[in-house]
């Protein structure tokens, strides 16, 4: 008796202090509206406690924020004039202290407190949001499903190959957003598409996988500086992806295809087993079809039933196994797990490629 006494008493107590907590927390969070000036525009009003990425895009301004917001990326750079909450940080750790001198700021790290002016550079500001409509969806290995969508009204999606979009979710307490490279050829304005690897516990990937035809998605961009432009195509290129990073470069390819190759082009692309080896024949049949497309898939761990005969390995230890004429003038786009793309990086540099010419755009952000 006295056992169950002292349990409901110590019940009660918790029960009281999380009600404390509770409306605590709700007294301390900043309540109420404050005015929002952009790039010394008239003010709008907007809704206090927010960070200034959600407050931004109220106000149709949409930037790139890579990690979904996590202040791990550091994309989504503006300049606080006035009103900011204090450094986080995540800021002092991405942006260098001459930059924060300079009022720069990270608008997922800052809260909207009170009255705030930002600037937000005019590079930032092209990005739109779209609704977009799933046409098709397929499986096209054993975790990756390729989706294409369409856009909705009269809205075109102009974006270069390599570029990426943010798709958004929302959650019963917050949206969230994710980057997903689009891997369809650009000269499509009315449609695009994704290819989606399904992540074990991931809210996004498994959004998107489980989406049917008709379902529609909010998406904004585009976004990224990883994309092919014309000084690109007068030199040969390597393309190196590790399983899904190859959705950028599927979309650099079929630019190429387009203009028939005027350069040689070396697609390296690696993956676990041919389960996860995605588009394939596709890329065999491109390669027969043109003699300066070279397509190079290496298997780390493939399966005994699956009677691969190709090249077995990391990509990076294909890529330095595999001669080639590298023009000091190629260019190289790497795109997939941070390890994989650390590596490549240093076998591409001994084999005489200067870093900057090459591009990387990872897509994990600790
Ligand atoms: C520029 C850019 C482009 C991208 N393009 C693509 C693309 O074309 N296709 C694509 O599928 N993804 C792409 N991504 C990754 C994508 O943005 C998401 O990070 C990924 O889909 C996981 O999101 P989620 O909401 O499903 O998982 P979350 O809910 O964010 O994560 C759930 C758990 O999974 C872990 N996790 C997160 N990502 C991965 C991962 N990749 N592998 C293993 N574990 C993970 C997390 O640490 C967490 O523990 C891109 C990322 C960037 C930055
Ligand atoms: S979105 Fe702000 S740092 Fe990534």
């Amino acid at each position: 008796m006295q056992i169950l006494l002292v349990i409901l008493i110590v019940n009660a107590f918790v029960l009281i202090l999380c009600a404390l907590v509770a409306v605590s927390g709700h007294l301390l969070r900043q309540t109420g509206e404050a005015d929002m000036k952009i790039n010394q525009q008239e003010a709008r009003k907007v809704a206090c406690g927010q960070a200034l990425l959600p407050a931004l895009a109220e106000a149709c301004i949409y930037l790139p924020a890579a990690c979904g917001g996590k202040g791990t990326c550091g994309r989504c750079e503006v300049k606080v004039a006035s009103g900011g909450s204090s450094v986080t940080p995540m800021e002092t750790i991405l942006l260098a202290p001459e930059r924060l001198q300079a009022l720069a700021r990270l608008a997922c790290q800052v809260k909207v407190r009170q009255n705030i002016e930002v600037e937000v550079p005019a590079g930032l500001l092209a990005a739109k949001l779209f609704c977009a409509r799933l046409a098709a969806a397929r499986m096209v290995a054993e975790d990756i499903k390729t989706l294409e969508f369409g856009i909705e009204g009269d809205d075109e999606l102009n974006f270069s190959p390599g570029q990426y979009v943010q798709v958004y979710y929302q959650m019963p307490w917050e949206k969230v957003m994710r980057a997903y490279s689009i891997s369809s050829p650009a000269s499509a304005k009315k449609t695009f598409s994704l290819d989606i690897q399904r992540v074990s516990g991931g809210i996004v990937s498994s959004y998107l996988h489980q989406l049917r035809p008709g379902d529609t998605i909010e998406v904004s961009g585009p976004f990224g500086d990883m994309f092919l432009h014309d000084d690109h195509i007068k030199s040969p290129i390597i393309l190196v992806a590790g399983g899904v990073g190859l959705a950028p470069l599927r979309s650099m390819l079929e630019m190429l295809r387009e203009i028939d190759f005027p350069q040689p082009v070396w697609l390296f692309h690696g993956a676990r087993s041919r389960k996860n080896l995605y588009c394939e024949e596709y890329f065999r049949e491109l390669a027969r079809q043109h003699a300066a497309f070279s397509y190079l898939p290496a298997l780390s761990n493939p399966m005994l039933e699956e009677g691969w005969v190709g090249s077995r390995g990391m990509i990076h230890e294909l890529l330095e196994k595999h001669e080639i004429e590298l023009a000091a003038m190629a260019t190289a786009f790497v795109c997939g797990p941070g390890p994989m793309m650390q590596a490549v990086e240093k076998v591409l540099v001994a084999k005489g490629l200067p870093s900057d010419r090459i591009l990387t755009d990872p897509f994990d952000f600790a």
